[in-house]
């Protein structure tokens, strides 16, 4: 995705205890909405990262980091998943956090190829329905519902309660956001169900039964708050509705991916001059 210099900027906001969310986004200005690309840092007696943005927000993604916790007492970095809007800034992050280990799983290494540039000294590999222990609270990674890539595993920190779903609960966003509250219900829940059948095609394939279980495995681990990439924070009721929501998306129609008319659009609104 291109940069956009004209992005509006939104500093990190608190998600839960000890918990922050590095906010970015592309499409503002250029596309009909905005996609969050959010990611996530955990201070606590072994501070966390988890996930890494992109590249076209390197410094700023950098600067938010490290607004929140020095790199030399960053002791994790969790990904949690080989996409590039998770990866992208990984080498740059570990080579500016000298003690940190990096959270992946053997899949992760495999789908990455020499991309992965972190050598394997740092490593620890963690798979979906394994714990590691930080200190002061133990992650547990645990796949979401929907995912894009078979290496995923969302984090649940048994502390707060808060977990991080990777590609589930995405919405697009109409405005920049930190939370969903802003959205209208209804957008929200449409916006949920299109993103969910955009990153998982297969969704609308499953044995429902199945799925249903998937959800209550996650939902039953107590969580109190939401957040992932491409999601604005879910807290309070929301979290329940949540939940509710993306039990019912297989049957819900869902607007057709952007085609070529948009691309135009885009193009279109780059090139025109400045007012
Ligand atoms: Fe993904
Ligand atoms: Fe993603």
């Amino acid at each position: 995705m291109f940069a956009n210099p004209t992005k509006t900027y939104q500093a990190p906001t608190q998600i839960a205890e000890d918990t922050f969310l590095i906010h970015d986004h592309n499409g503002e200005g250029v596309a009909p909405v905005m996609v969050p690309l959010n990611s996530l840092v955990i201070r606590g007696a072994e501070p966390t990262i988890v996930d890494t943005g992109v590249a076209d927000n390197r410094d700023q993604y950098l600067a938010d980091v490290f607004s929140l916790v020095d790199p030399e007492d960053i002791r994790w970095v969790f990904i949690s998943h080989d996409d590039i809007d998770h990866t992208d800034n990984l080498t740059a992050l570990m080579d500016a956090a000298p003690n940190a280990t990096l959270v992946i799983n053997w899949f992760i290494m495999e789908r990455m190829g020499s991309t992965l540039e972190v050598p394997p000294f740092r490593w620890k590999w963690v798979s979906d329905g394994e714990s590691f222990d930080a200190g002061d609270r133990t992650f547990h990674a645990v796949r979401p519902p929907v995912f894009d890539s078979p290496t995923t595993r969302g984090l649940y920190d048994s502390k707060t309660g808060f977990y991080w779903a990777s590609d589930s609960f995405a919405c697009p966003m109409l405005e920049v956001s930190a939370t969903v509250d802003p959205i209208d219900p209804g957008f929200w829940r449409e916006g949920m169900a299109m993103f969910h059948q955009y990153v998982s095609p297969w969704y609308a394939m499953l044995d429902d039964a199945k799925f249903q279980r998937a959800v209550d495995r996650v939902e039953n681990l107590g969580v109190t708050a939401i957040a992932g990439c491409h999601t604005p924070g879910i807290q309070g009721g929301r979290v329940a509705t949540a939940f509710e929501q993306i039990r019912t998306f297989a049957s819900m129609t869902v607007p057709a991916e952007p085609g070529q008319e948009v691309l135009d659009a885009m193009l279109a609104g780059m090139m025109a001059p400045a007012a």
